[in-house]
Parts: structure tokens; C-alpha cells; sequence
């Protein structure tokens, strides 16, 4: 069932290219551009007056909302607040029936999340779900479901469906900019082309960066704590990428907008912090860089993940994962993968139960 491989989060992180695929197949029309979302039953002139948008979720499914309040913010031009879903059930909402509460859950059971979509309604919102398990009860009470199609996923670690949320997010920020005009057909189609091919991206660099990694964390996993920066898109994937860590591996890790670390968390660094940056060429990178010669400059131990050619990054530190250059808005699911191989490389290094870790549940139904 494991396919051969060792455990069900390695398998399942090798799944993406196919999760991508699946979850963006027939829903975007190649050559005119059009995106199609059948199963959001409501209809084209509800959506199109929508003002607002919450984003509610809990845990990787969060960090997915995250990614796309930049997106739907850039290409649809709708403002979007991103809310943890255990505080938007008991905070006092602005919500009316121009506000699209939008949850976001591999399971579709959450109890937070299931508890703030029902309190949304109630108070007039509308709402869809991204779910990744059919019939789960969040779509059953939502006004249109998006699901993913990265199929079941059982290490409790989310891999392949956090990656399909993003895709699912990517496609739904293409048809909001499509009801709303907000970007010309043109650009629509070819975001939509550059997500398709994606896939392919994610297909060709896993087995490469999984031997890269398996040789690099030798000298880190009996680290205890560990730090993960970026910008922009990708302060989300550093968020992520903490969390993957910590939850299989029971180190101590946190994840930082890379330009709030002089605002405190550069205290931390020294010798024995590793720091793992996310720095592709892209419109933040001299920013980013900046930051990163500040934690050299105390000794952190850096890796740099960074864009292919980027000869910069091997003068600040021989640990460098190059991967390709993809459009600047998709970086996010590339830039996941060496995160995901780091914290499963490091937990099994240290002897953990990868898809069976401690105190958790795949999903969380109790509050
Ligand atoms: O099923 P959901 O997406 O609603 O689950 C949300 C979180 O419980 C989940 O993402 C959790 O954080 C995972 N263990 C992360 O790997």
C-alpha cells in the first residue's frame, strides 16, 4: 500500500506532480484561457459582488490561505483577511452577504474550521470550501465545494494536499480575476499554463533534491532548534516548513518573515542555529539577501534554497539547493519541496514515527 516506498509521507510527497495535475485537469481551457468551477453552486453575479474575502482554516491548510491572500489580492483585487479558524469562530466578524467566507481543510471536518463556516453563514456570509475528501461534512454545508484531487492522504504530516490546496487557490484566483476583469484573457491563460506546468517542475526535481538533502542533513539533524525565512509568497512556505519540522520531528522550530528578524528573533542566532532561507531571484531578492548576510554575520548555519545559476548564494554558504526558475507567483509549491524532504529526511534520521508522530491526529474533530 506503501508502494514501496518507506513510509506514507514520502509516498505521498512524491504524489504532488500528480496531485497538481488532477486537481487543475478540465478546469482551465488552454487555449481561450476560461476557467470552469462547476461545483461552486453559486452563482456568477453573487460572486461578482463579493467585497471581501475571509480565508479560515487551521494548521498547513492555514499556511495554504496565506499563499493565496497574495494571489487573489494581486489578480482578482478583492482585500482578504486570513484568519486561524479557532480565532475566527469566537471573534466579532464584519460579514454580510457581500463577504465570501472561503475554509480551507484536507479533511473537511476540522472543528474549528467547520465551526467558523457555520457562524459565517449565520451571519449572512457566503461559502465555499476546499476540501479534499468527498462528502466530508464542510461540503456538505458550504455553497460550492472546490476539491482537490490529490487523493487520500494518510501520513499525518499534510504533503500532497497542502500542495493541491495551492493549486486549487491558484485556479480560484484565476476564475475570480476572470468574473471580476481584474487582468486581460491573455495573462489569465498563461498564469494558467505556467500552473500546469508546474507539475512537471515538482516531477523533475524530487528525486534530485531528496539525494541533496539525504547528504546535507548529516550535519544537521541533531540540531534542537531550527529557523526557517522568506518573503512575500514564500514567508508562508517558510511557516510551512517549521511546522513540517517540528511536528514530525520534535524539534524546535519557527518560521519568520525574514525581514521581521531584527525585530527580535535575530537574538536567537549563533553557531548552533541552523537557518534555512528561501531566497529565489525574485522581486524581494536583494531584500532578502540583506537579511540573510545579517544571520551570517552572527554565524548562523544557512541554507540558502535559491534559483538555478544563482552562483551568489554559494559564497554565503556551501549548503545551496538550486531549483528551477518557475513564474514568480508559483515559487510556493516549488519552494515547499526541499522543506517537506528536510523535515522527513531529519525525522527519520533521528528514529521518529514519520506519519504516526506523537500527540496528533490526521483529523481534528474535537476542539
Ligand atoms: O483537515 P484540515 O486541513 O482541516 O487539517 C488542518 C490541520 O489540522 C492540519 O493541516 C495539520 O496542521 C497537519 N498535521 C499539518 O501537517
Amino acid at each position: 500500500e506503501k508502494a514501496g516506498y518507506k513510509h506514507f509521507m514520502l509516498k505521498e510527497i512524491f504524489e504532488q506532480p500528480q496531485a497538481i495535475t488532477n486537481t487543475v485537469r478540465g478546469r482551465i481551457n488552454l487555449e481561450t484561457g476560461e476557467v470552469v468551477l462547476p461545483e461552486i453552486t453559486l452563482g456568477e453575479e453573487d460572486l461578482r459582488a463579493i467585497e471581501r474575502i475571509y480565508l479560515v482554516a487551521c494548521g498547513t491548510s492555514w499556511h495554504a490561505a496565506l499563499v493565496a491572500k497574495y494571489w487573489i489580492e494581486k489578480y482578482a483585487a478583492i482585500p482578504v483577511e486570513v484568519d486561524i479558524a479557532s480565532e475566527f469562530r469566537y471573534r466579532s466578524l464584519l460579514v454580510n452577504e457581500r463577504v465570501l467566507t472561503l475554509a480551507i481543510s484536507q479533511s473537511g471536518e476540522t472543528a474549528d474550521t467547520l465551526a467558523g463556516i457555520r457562524r459565517a453563514a449565520r451571519l449572512g456570509s457566503k461559502v465555499i470550501t476546499i476540501c479534499n475528501v468527498v462528502g466530508s461534512t464542510m461540503t456538505r454545508e458550504a455553497d460550492g465545494t472546490i476539491y482537490t484531487h490529490a487523493g487520500p492522504e494518510i501520513g499525518v504530516a499534510s504533503t500532497k494536499a497542502f500542495i493541491a490546496q495551492l493549486a486549487a487557490l491558484f485556479l480560484f484566483t484565476l476564475y475570480l480575476s476572470q468574473l471580476k476583469r481584474s487582468i486581460p484573457v491573455e495573462h489569465r491563460r498563461r498564469l494558467g499554463q505556467h500552473l500546469i506546468d508546474s507539475a512537471r517542475v515538482v516531477q523533475e526535481l524530487l528525486p534530485k533534491i531528496r539525494e541533496q538533502i539525504g547528504t546535507m542533513i548529516e550535519s544537521f539533524y541533531q540540531c534542537r532548534d531550527f529557523l526557517f525565512v522568506g518573503r512575500g509568497l514564500n514567508y508562508p512556505i517558510a511557516l510551512e516548513g517549521a511546522l513540517k519540522l517540528k511536528e514530525i520531528s520534535y524539534i524546535h522550530a519557527e518560521g519568520y518573515a525574514a525581514g521581521e528578524l531584527k525585530h527580535g528573533p535575530i537574538a536567537l542566532i549563533d553557531k548552533d542555529m541552523p537557518v534555512l532561507a528561501i531566497t529565489p531571484k525574485d522581486s524581494v531578492y536583494q531584500k532578502t539577501i540583506s537579511n540573510i548576510e545579517e544571520i551570517k554575520a552572527r554565524q548562523g548555519r544557512l541554507i540558502l534554497i535559491g534559483t538555478e545559476g544563482d552562483t551568489q548564494l554559494e559564497k554565503i554558504t556551501e549548503d545551496v539547493i538550486y531549483l528551477p526558475a518557475v513564474h514568480e507567483d508559483l515559487n510556493p509549491i516549488i519552494y515547499t519541496i526541499p522543506a517537506q524532504l528536510l523535515s522527513y529526511e531529519i525525522a527519520v534520521r533521528r528514529g521518529c514515527d514519520v506519519d504516526q508522530p506523537r500527540n496528533l491526529a490526521k483529523s481534528v474533530t474535537v476542539e
